[in-house]
């Protein structure tokens, strides 16, 4: 195949056949690494093979800024590191199709089966992409930039846009980063360059960067438009391939991600020996939860019988204790993340639920909400391209006592 050269972790999940290379870890080792997913343990989304790059290459890397702007520039990636302030900044990108797999088990959606592991946190390390705009000077007139990667696709390369208002807009935390967990991105994260979008889908976030267009319109390229969309629920997938102006509708374009959780422990069907527990024991649930556009989720609440009930699950945000040992320039620069409520990552959160209670109940389901009050919905918003799904979470489980 294509990638043969490309370096993999044999605990990483194939969720579609040999290639092009889709992939994520199972959910408990996932959630076990903790905060910061290590390099090999990130999940991964291609479209197709992964571009030849070596350091030569790398070291001669054209970034070509260019369209409606004053000053169009071409940078090396040694132009970026001199030119503007470097930042190292821990984000969680996550994919569209998390969670998938629910979706396609009530009807086959045009995407694969991702579980709940296609979400991922590193340290990236480059500069912020509204640095560079200021650099290159818009003009009036640009409404969007448009990324390209140089990935060759069979409907030509990957790439997406952004809004300048908030390309522009440093909170957001969009950057050009270089670097992963300290070390060069690995070739399937988008070695040598990649863009990184904070709280929106997997999807803005383009790897082997090549160039970037500042643009009176959004991004033409073909997975822009039939891709990363959220349907309406009459549009079957049949339907959605055939007619192609459901696509050009700019009203389900999907920005930020959506509120969303899962259980990591115990597992989907797992056997729980509950013999060596007493009466008054607990048993930990414990998992993930996530929200959008730099949103913060504020309530974790798990049910034991299928939402009659709920209970308040403790939060923990190291992405607050991150920052609050952030005090260096290098990482956040001139942001002042320190104060900020913003999240760009994910938190964890547990519950111990009484062993009694544990013994009676054949599945647990969890749901959260964020700070803008949106919430888990009970019910699934089944769409043909299988993205954003986010009902209740809930695992089975089996009692050995
Ligand atoms: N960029 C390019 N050039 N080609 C791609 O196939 N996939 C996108 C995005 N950027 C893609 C890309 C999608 S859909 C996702 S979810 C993320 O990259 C995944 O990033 P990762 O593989 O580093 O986890």
């Amino acid at each position: 195949t294509p990638d043969a050269w490309v370096p993999r972790d044999g605990r990483m999940v194939r969720l579609t056949g040999k290639h092009p290379f889709n992939a994520e870890a199972k959910l408990k080792d996932l959630y076990t690494q903790g905060f910061i997913t290590p390099s090999s343990l990130f999940f991964v989304r291609n479209h197709g093979a992964v571009p030849i790059v070596d350091q030569h290459l790398a070291n001669n890397w054209k970034l070509k800024v260019h369209g409606l702007c004053s000053k169009p520039v071409t940078f090396t990636l040694d132009d970026l590191r001199r030119k503007f302030r470097v930042v190292t900044i821990p984000v969680t990108l996550v994919c569209a199709g998390n969670r998938r797999k629910e979706q396609n088990m009530v009807q086959k959606s045009l995407g694969f089966s991702w579980g709940a592991a296609g979400l991922s946190t590193a340290l990236f390390t480059g500069v912020y992409l509204a640095d560079v705009l200021e650099y290159v000077l818009p003009l009036r007139g640009a409404r969007h930039v448009v990324f390209e990667g140089c990935d060759d696709l069979p409907n030509g390369p990957y790439g997406t846009s952004q809004l300048l208002s908030w390309a522009r807009d440093k909170r957001k935390g969009m950057m050009l980063a270089w670097a992963m967990n300290g070390l060069p991105l690995e070739p399937d994260h988008g070695f040598p360059l990649r863009l990184v979008v904070p709280g929106q889908i997997g999807g803005r976030s383009v790897k082997w960067l090549s160039r970037i267009e500042l643009s009176e319109h959004e991004s033409q390229h073909h997975l822009h438009f039939r891709d990363n969309k959220v349907l309406p629920m009459p549009v079957g997938p049949d339907q959605a391939r055939a007619e192609s102006h459901w696509w050009y509708d700019p009203r389900y374009i999907i920005r930020d991600l959506n509120v969303n959780s899962a259980i990591a422990s115990p597992d989907h069907d797992e056997i729980l020996d509950l013999s060596a527990q007493g009466a008054d024991g607990t048993y930990p649930v414990k998992g993930y939860a996530y929200a959008g556009g730099g949103r913060r989720v504020t309530r974790v609440e798990v049910s034991t019988d299928d939402g009659d009930s709920w209970s308040l699950a403790d939060i923990t945000y190291p992405e607050d204790r991150f920052r609050a040992t952030a005090y260096s320039d290098s990482v956040y620069g001139d942001l002042d993340m320190t104060e900020s409520d913003t999240c760009f990552c994910w938190c964890f959160w547990t519950l111990e639920i009484p062993i009694q209670t544990i013994r009676t109940t054949r599945a647990i389901v969890v749901r959260c909400m964020d700070e803008s009050l949106a919430l888990q919905p009970r019910n699934m918003y089944w769409n043909a391209t299988g993205m954003m799904n986010n009902w209740w979470f809930r695992v089975c489980v089996h009692k050995l006592s």
